[in-house]
């Protein structure tokens, strides 16, 4: 078996509004396009997963919600139609995608292990939302790579935000550990907006960009300022601001997918690459990536090995 190793990790958000704007066969309404910006931010993560080359992605998703326990996708091939309760005008999607079944197997036992609760999902006929789609959609429209889908359980939001993140990291090690135990290489999504001020009415064309703006201006002003600090790699002081930034920009942060993916990845003190920015009604959305493999961070240990 090769070595486990994580090759990178992007913070990789899911408006559907980016899929409606690209036309593509499996989407049902048309558009005249718009967000142009974010969807070339995804065009440099297509490129990179490209040259990479990853046995599978894994992605964590804040809108697929699992009240009890941590989730995962136990199904080797799902397919059928995913519609966003939200924007159904926007996105009636027909997905087909092939799971990592053994790679979730083993995610879901090592988080057992570590104390918190996780669960396979097997229902052959279950829809998959649409911020998991929208995310690997961006990433890789071919489709051709098999994915591993984990579930939000949302415990920051019935629990505390510290309490949350802190289940989030227990998952981020687990995930870590599977990856090396089944020695995939792997790259992880962290389905996530940043600041989350939303407008509470679409423009009649929800694709005019003549009327895309951020929702709020302290929003904004947070988002720079995060984004500051992961391009300069200043990842623990990222961390050590987020409950910060997650009150007062209403941070989809929250959901804990970016925290998920850095305990996966060992907290790198890495610059992300910055691939580009954009709102999406109102929302701040950056696509960042942390590429361990550049960097040659991702080999997963050697302790793995002996054991
Ligand atoms: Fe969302």
């Amino acid at each position: 078996m090769s070595e486990g190793k994580i090759l990178s990790g992007f913070l990789a958000p899911h408006p559907p509004h980016m899929v409606y704007a690209e036309n593509p066969p499996q989407n049902e309404p048309r558009s005249e396009g718009g967000w142009e910006q974010l969807r070339w931010a995804y065009d440099h993560a297509r490129a990179s997963i490209e040259k990479l080359k990853p046995d599978v992605l894994l992605v964590h998703t804040p809108h697929w919600i699992t009240q009890v326990g941590h989730h995962f996708l136990g199904v080797p091939r799902l397919e059928g139609r995913s519609v966003d309760p939200i924007f159904p005008n926007l996105f009636r999607y027909d997905f087909g995608m092939d799971v990592d079944v053994e790679l979730a197997e083993a995610c879901c036992a090592e988080a057992n292990k570590l104390g918190i609760v996780s669960k396979m999902m097997r229902n052959p006929k279950f829809r998959v939302d649409y911020g998991t789609i929208t995310t690997l959609h961006m990433v890789r429209p071919q489709w051709d790579i098999p994915v591993v889908g984990i579930s939000a359980n949302n415990t920051p939001y019935y629990l505390s935000t510290g309490e949350g993140q802190g289940e989030m990291d227990i998952l981020g090690r687990a995930t870590r550990e599977a990856i090396r135990k089944t020695g995939r290489r792997a790259v992880l999504l962290a389905s996530n907006t940043l600041s989350h001020w939303h407008f509470h009415e679409e423009p009649e064309l929800p694709e005019d960009m003549s009327k895309e703006h951020p929702e709020r201006y302290d929003g904004y002003k947070w988002d720079m300022r995060m984004i500051e600090l992961m391009r300069k790699g200043r990842m623990k002081e990222v961390f050590e601001t987020m409950p910060q930034f997650i009150d007062e920009a209403f941070a989809e942060v929250k959901s804990g997918a970016f925290t998920w993916m850095h305990a996966a990845m060992g907290y790198p003190e890495l610059a992300g690459k910055l691939h580009g920015y954009g709102t999406v009604i109102g929302t701040g959305n950056a696509v960042i990536e942390w590429n361990l493999e550049e960097a040659g961070l991702s080999s997963l240990g050697a302790e793995a090995r002996v054991a």
